[in-house]
């Protein structure tokens, strides 16, 4: 009888990193060893790891115990294989060179766990003929294709807390809060943080905003005797090149209102720290559901979730695509009739 070949996996961890980046890994690395029997290697670093050749092989006991970290056991880096930059006068063929590595290593498949630049690239090394598995992730929840990301929830939670934070000093002080959330070029992260922290503005890119209807919408708040307002700005949002969302609109607000106004960028923190209950389950459901396809020889193709379902689309179709929040989402909707106001065309009552 013919014995069955082992089949050979290789995770990586690339773009930025987010909560649940580790629950993905165990998800994958878990199911394929013990369900599947699979060997699992882990790439350093996203695709510089496969560039150089830089991996550690993962046994179920280092996937223990690492559910509810932080960051990535991997580490992450920005590589980007297929961009040339001017930098690089000598050089380097680095998809080749990723080739080379999946061909040396005897890899059965390629699992690409990142955002939508990450999915790009995975997508093109499908093209260069290896067989790729993308698993979505990222505070962002801009990855096309997916209801969500994992990641988004956690950072979600933070960002929540930190607009809860705000609204006391706030009050005692009397002042204009702007707070910046990330989120790239995408609104998702402030749209939800804001709607859960009782933001007063919400300013994401999706909605193009006018200040004069800002500057309107918190004059009418402070005459009706609302001693402060929060406005939460999603960093993507148009502003003056090189400076902060937060800063530039809080300055404005300042000039224009003679309101009291204060910026706070939250940063890192929303990528950082453990992931949420739900994080972890949604990334060790996409990280399992992975091990499903490359057991089926299935590649080619990014996990994602659809309602209640876990499932998979080409990843052919994912590349280059961007998630934004639809204008006729249902919760801008209702945060309409809550009179939040999102910096367009505010309707005095
Ligand atoms: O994509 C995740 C994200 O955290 C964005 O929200 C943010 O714009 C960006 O990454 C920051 O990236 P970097 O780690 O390169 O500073």
């Amino acid at each position: 009888m013919e014995e069955k070949k082992t089949k050979r996996i290789g995770i990586l961890t690339a773009g930025g990193d987010c909560p649940g980046l580790n629950a993905a890994i165990r998800g994958v690395g878990k199911t394929a060893i013990i369900k599947y029997g699979m060997e699992v290697i882990g790439f350093s670093s996203g695709f510089s790891g496969l560039i150089h050749k830089d991996y550690v092989t993962l046994s179920e006991n280092q996937l223990s115990g690492i559910l509810t970290l932080g960051g990535t056991i991997l580490g992450t880096s920005r590589e980007k294989p297929f961009k040339k930059t001017a930098k690089d006068l000598n050089f380097v063929n680095k998809p080749k060179l990723i080739k080379k590595t999946y061909d040396e290593l005897a890899l059965d498949c390629l699992v690409c766990i990142g955002g939508n630049g990450t999915q790009k690239n995975a997508a093109k090394l499908a093209e260069e003929g290896m067989n790729v598995i993308g698993i979505p992730k990222t505070i962002d929840n801009d990855v096309w294709g997916t209801d969500v990301t994992f990641g988004f929830e956690s950072a979600l939670t933070i960002a929540t807390e930190a607009i809860d934070r705000l609204h006391s000093t706030a009050n005692s002080h009397k002042r204009i809060m702007v707070i910046e959330i990330m989120g790239h070029h995408a609104g998702w992260l402030a749209l939800y943080a804001g709607m859960a922290g009782g933001g007063d503005i919400i300013l994401i890119p999706e909605i193009k905003y006018d200040l004069d209807a800002i500057y309107k919408y918190l004059l009418n708040r402070a005459e009706q005797k609302k001693s402060y307002s929060i406005v939460v700005v999603a960093e993507g949002i148009e502003k003056p090149k090189n400076k902060s969302a937060a800063r530039y609109i809080s300055q404005k607000i300042r000039n224009n209102t003679g309101l009291e106004s204060r910026e706070t960028i939250l940063g890192y923190v929303q990528r950082g720290g453990s992931p949420s209950a739900m994080d972890r389950i949604l990334a060790t459901r996409f990280g399992a559901h992975a091990a499903d396809l490359i057991s089926n020889e299935d590649y080619g193709r990014m996990v994602c979730k659809n309602g209640e379902m876990i499932e998979s689309i080409p990843l052919s179709d994912v590349g280059g695509k961007l998630r934004n929040v639809p204008l006729d989402h249902p919760l801008i909707k209702k945060a309409r009739g809550l009179g939040i106001c999102f910096g367009d065309a505010y309707l005095q009552k």
